[in-house]
């Protein structure tokens, strides 16, 4: 018999739920989850720790040569140290869209990206997943959900993880910033590809944006 591989590429802008559903579906299905803004974010962040100035891109080029980042077990390793937390700080969400830009830095992420889809069955989120990324993909979906609804998850979830000096309002600009940068960028911009399904989930719950991905794949 032969094994079919499984890929699955999901895309869509800040705090639209890709990376809940998309972790959902990894466990129902059992397949690798590969979240690719977690490999944007460790790079910024080392970026910020190095005091290297994000629109610095020669020195950022430099830094990346020496620089590992691998994800095990789930979680992601910034050069053997895991920073699942430090990744998601306010710091990085104002930064990383900058650093996305640069050129050398997305031909780095999207060569370790395709080497990890080369192995196993997976689901992997971003922004260019379906577009540049893995264009061959079995499933492609795009996730949206209104701007107010991205604001609202995001600021709770910022809330949860103890950043209490925020406005929903400041986060609210944050993203729109933050979406604004991806998808004018020149290199690879946030854009739904033409074969992706489009789910919005302002209304939805996770489950029944679960079982909407579900349903399609099982009739395809
Ligand atoms: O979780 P959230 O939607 O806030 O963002 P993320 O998926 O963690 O991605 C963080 C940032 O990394 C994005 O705003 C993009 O600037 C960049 N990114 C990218 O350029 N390409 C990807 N495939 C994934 C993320």
């Amino acid at each position: 018999m032969v094994n079919r591989r499984l890929i699955i590429a999901v895309d869509g802008p800040a705090g639209a739920g890709k990376s809940t559903i998309a972790k959902r579906i990894a466990e129902i299905l059992e397949l690798e989850y590969i979240d690719t803004g977690a490999m944007y974010r460790a790079l910024t962040l080392k970026v910020i720790r190095a005091g290297i100035d994000p629109e610095d891109t020669e020195n950022i080029l430099k830094l990346m040569e020496t620089t590992s980042i691998y994800f095990k077990d789930n979680h992601i390793y910034l050069d053997g140290t895991t920073v699942d937390n430090e990744i998601r700080k306010k710091i990085v969400n104002n930064n990383v869209s900058v650093i996305s830009k640069i050129k050398e830095v997305r031909e780095n992420m999207v060569h370790l990206q395709r080497s990890l889809a080369e192995s196993s069955n997976l689901i992997m989120d971003g922004r260019d997943i379906g577009t540049v990324v893995l264009p061959n993909a079995n499933y492609k979906f795009f996730i949206t959900a209104s701007i107010e609804e991205r604001g609202r998850r995001r600021y709770k979830e910022l809330l949860e993880k103890e950043e209490k000096n925020i406005s929903y309002e400041q986060i609210l600009t944050e993203i729109k910033n933050r979406d604004r940068i991806d998808s004018t960028r020149k290199i690879a911009p946030l854009k739904k590809s033409l074969d992706a399904y489009e789910i919005d989930t302002t209304e939805k719950t996770v489950e029944e944006c679960v079982e909407e991905i579900l349903r399609i794949i099982e009739g395809g």
